[in-house]
């Protein structure tokens, strides 16, 4: 939808069909078609001219210097990168941050116990002695970005191919060395654009962040995985933490003498309220789109990827499922991984039915034959096969990416002992390529990290994923000639044998081959039959999987990025953004809410009534404290209510994305009014095909927020030091 303007006939034939419910649910500032400015992940640096206007069409007061500014303080000092997948935003000067309950979900997960099972009942410290501590845990904030396109291709005109790539690389070194930043500071020099734009970012990466509080999950995440990507919605999916900062104010690991960070800009928190057509900002570190792939790669996502990956997920989550149901003990351990695969399970599918509902593909079809049709009429020969050229290639592209996608999915999402056996045979290549103290370095911090992951194991739960995923493996590419019955047997089979006797399934079994006095732990690692079993899968990946997929893909990636090239030059008055790649972006739209099918439509805003109808006593999904049941009952809302009813989530047409997580929501003037966490099922694709009839990204009302702390926890410190306005 995002190439509506620029394109004359789609551009007719999309404004037309999507006035309807335009019109009908938005009262929009002047008489502009705002859905035509919506969609897009700007670059935070760059909002000077057309967004800044853009944005005053939807009703902001923000400047452009206000939101990104690095001569004084903006809001940009305020959005935290946290722990390299999510979006955190500081909410105090002593350097609180708000995240969704999602994101700390680990940490969170870490510190609890059958004993103190913070996950269930929540977590709040009581003074700043009382939080608690993450090793590994990172909160980024951004210095400056700035576009170096033009040095990075300086002088590489005529050059191509290897060359080329050489001649970036060497250029993008030098400006690493050229450019001064403070010793405690970190530079990145990333490609935007599929590689026809380079941005310099440099960052302060903080290390010692340490946990606030929490709500119980009941609340964290209430609705789980059954309303997980849905509306309407009634999660409080927040959490809290801390930066913690050396005595100059500046980023180091953790120590005890470390103090709250004083940042530049927070963010102040409004309590007024939102209602539909309000103007709506959100501010982070979206992960990855892909807006500009052809129709027949959407068509294959469609039809050939998506589908596998969804059924290997499925079978997955059917064995988890079983066995947390049983035992209290699985249910901490797998909560976790559950939530994690559960997520982009049901993520796929929203986003294979969205893509068809949309006729994403017919669309994209549309403007590629708009394209072909402008490059011949301009006879643009470099152009001229890129179409046909995709044709080509995307067959084999797809084998190969759904051959990787099954090793990947198995490997490195769901069984954890082969991906315990994966990373021992990153081990030994670490001994064969880098010797042998690498490797006592390497095996040091291995074995020290371990020690979590064998805290959330289970072998039999694992052993059954490995049966029932490497069967499903084995059934696609055929290995052995077998029935399916006989299949599944033999891979039961196997998965017992392997499982009994390996010794890599226990920690003292794994210190065992790797500290015991045996003068040669490498050939003890390789004698344990789940590792012997595992390293030809691996060997495979390496040797043949991986470097066939990665030939196709720098294929297409290069087709991939001249023609984007190309579609820049031929529609110039496209509105165009570079996809989303974990960097900060700045993104805008309005409160509003939609219709996912013919009949139907969706309010915007959801309220804790909304809680207490989907109460279900003791279910794990939608369960509700006896806290919050006596704050309904009695009305015991503080000042957080809106004519007697407490607002828990909204939504709007802010154009996010996995990474997005965690965002602050800004209102008109830059206050906090909410917390992105999700999306609607039905707007899923917007990774692929934004369409601002149909996607939102869903946030927890900052109302509801305050709530929780005030109300619900009693932590009034914190209140205290945020900064509320009406
Ligand atoms: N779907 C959201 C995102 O992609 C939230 C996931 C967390 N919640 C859950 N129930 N798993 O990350
Ligand atoms: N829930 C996602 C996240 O964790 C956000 C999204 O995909 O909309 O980043």
């Amino acid at each position: 939808m995002k190439f509506k303007f620029f394109i004359p006939i789609l551009f007719l034939f999309v404004v037309l069909s999507s006035c309807k419910t335009q019109q009908s649910t938005v009262a929009t500032p002047a008489s502009t078609d705002v859905t035509q400015i919506q969609g897009g992940m700007w670059i935070p640096s760059e909002l000077k001219g057309k967004n800044e206007a853009e944005i005053k069409m939807l009703g902001g007061n923000l400047t452009a210097e206000a939101i990104y500014n690095t001569e004084k303080p903006s809001i940009k000092d305020a959005i935290v990168h946290f722990d390299g997948g999510c979006t955190a935003e500081i909410i105090s000067d002593k350097g609180l941050i708000l995240t969704n309950h999602h994101c700390g979900y680990d940490a969170i997960q870490q510190h609890s116990s059958v004993a103190h099972d913070y996950l269930t009942d929540g977590f709040w410290s009581e003074n700043l002695n009382a939080e608690l501590p993450n090793p590994g845990m990172t909160a980024s904030l951004i210095v400056s970005m700035d576009n170096v396109t033009d040095k990075v291709f300086a002088n590489t005109k005529n050059l191509q191919g290897e060359e080329l790539n050489n001649a970036i690389k060497s250029n993008i070194e030098n400006l690493k060395k050229e450019t001064k930043i403070e010793p405690w500071q970190e530079i990145q020099i990333k490609p935007f654009s599929n590689g026809n734009e380079y941005y310099l970012i440099v960052s302060e990466v903080f290390k010692d962040i340490r946990l606030v509080g929490a709500p119980p999950s009941s609340i964290g995440k209430f609705g789980a995985d059954t309303d997980n990507w849905m509306w309407p919605r009634h999660s409080g999916d927040f959490s809290l933490f801390r930066i913690y900062a050396d005595a100059d104010n500046r980023p180091a690991t953790y120590n005890e003498n470390n103090v709250p960070y004083k940042p530049k800009h927070f963010l102040p928190i409004k309590t007024s309220g939102v209602e539909t057509g309000d103007f709506t900002m959100v501010f982070g570190f979206p992960g990855r789109t892909d807006e500009y792939l052809p129709a027949i790669a959407i068509d294959k996502i469609v039809n050939k990827l998506n589908p596998d990956k969804i059924k290997l997920r499925e079978a997955s989550l059917v064995i988890m499922d079983k066995y947390m149901r049983k035992d209290p003990k699985i249910k901490i351990q797998y909560s976790s991984k559950y939530a994690s695969i559960a997520n982009y399970w049901k993520k796929w599918i929203g986003e294979t039915q969205g893509l068809t509902k949309t006729n994403a593909v017919a669309k994209k079809k549309v403007l590629e034959t708009d394209f072909q049709k402008m490059v011949n009429e301009k006879n643009l020969t470099q152009y001229q096969n890129i179409l046909s050229d995709f044709e080509k290639l995307y067959p084999e592209l797809t084998d190969k990416t759904q051959a990787r996608d099954y090793f990947i999915e198995i490997f490195l999402r769901n069984v954890d002992a082969l991906t315990l056996a994966f990373q021992l045979y990153q081990l030994q290549r670490v001994n064969d390529n880098q010797g042998v103290a690498a490797f006592q370095k390497e095996k040091d911090q291995l074995m020290d990290n371990i020690k979590t992951f064998y805290k959330d194991f289970n072998k039999d739960v694992d052993e059954e994923l490995f049966a029932q995923l490497m069967y499903l493996y084995d059934a696609k590419y055929a290995r052995t000639k077998l029935s399916d019955e006989g299949r599944k047997i033999q891979w039961q089979n196997i998965a017992k044998e392997l499982y009994a006797n390996s010794k890599i399934l226990t920690y003292e079994g794994l210190n065992g081959i790797l500290n015991g006095n045996n003068k040669s732990p490498l050939a003890d690692l390789n004698k344990d039959p789940l590792l012997a079993f595992a390293n030809e899968y691996i060997k495979k990946f390496y040797d043949e999987l991986n470097p066939k997929y990665l030939e196709v893909k720098s294929q297409t990636d290069e087709l991939q990025k001249n023609y984007i090239k190309g579609l820049k030059e031929v529609f110039p008055n496209m509105r165009y953004f570079p996809d989303a790649n974990s960097t900060l972006r700045v993104t805008y739209g309005q409160v509003k809410g939609y219709e996912p099918r013919d009949g139907m439509r969706y309010e915007p805003n959801t309220h804790l009534e909304g809680v207490m109808e989907k109460y279900i006593p003791g279910d794990y999904e939608f369960d509700v404290s006896e806290r919050l049941i006596d704050l309904y009952k009695t009305k015991d809302f503080g000042t957080y209510a809106e004519n007697g009813k407490l607002p828990v989530n909204f939504v709007g047409t802010n154009h996010t994305t996995g990474g997005n997580s965690g965002s602050p929501v800004l209102d008109a003037d830059g206050n906090l009014i909410g917390l992105n966490f999700d999306r609607v099922w039905e707007g899923t694709m917007s990774d692929y095909f934004y369409d601002a009839n149909i996607c939102r990204n869903v946030m927890v009302d900052a109302r509801y927020v305050l709530f929780v702390i005030d109300k619900y926890a009693g932590a009034q410190r914190l209140i205290d030091e945020m900064k509320l306005v009406n």
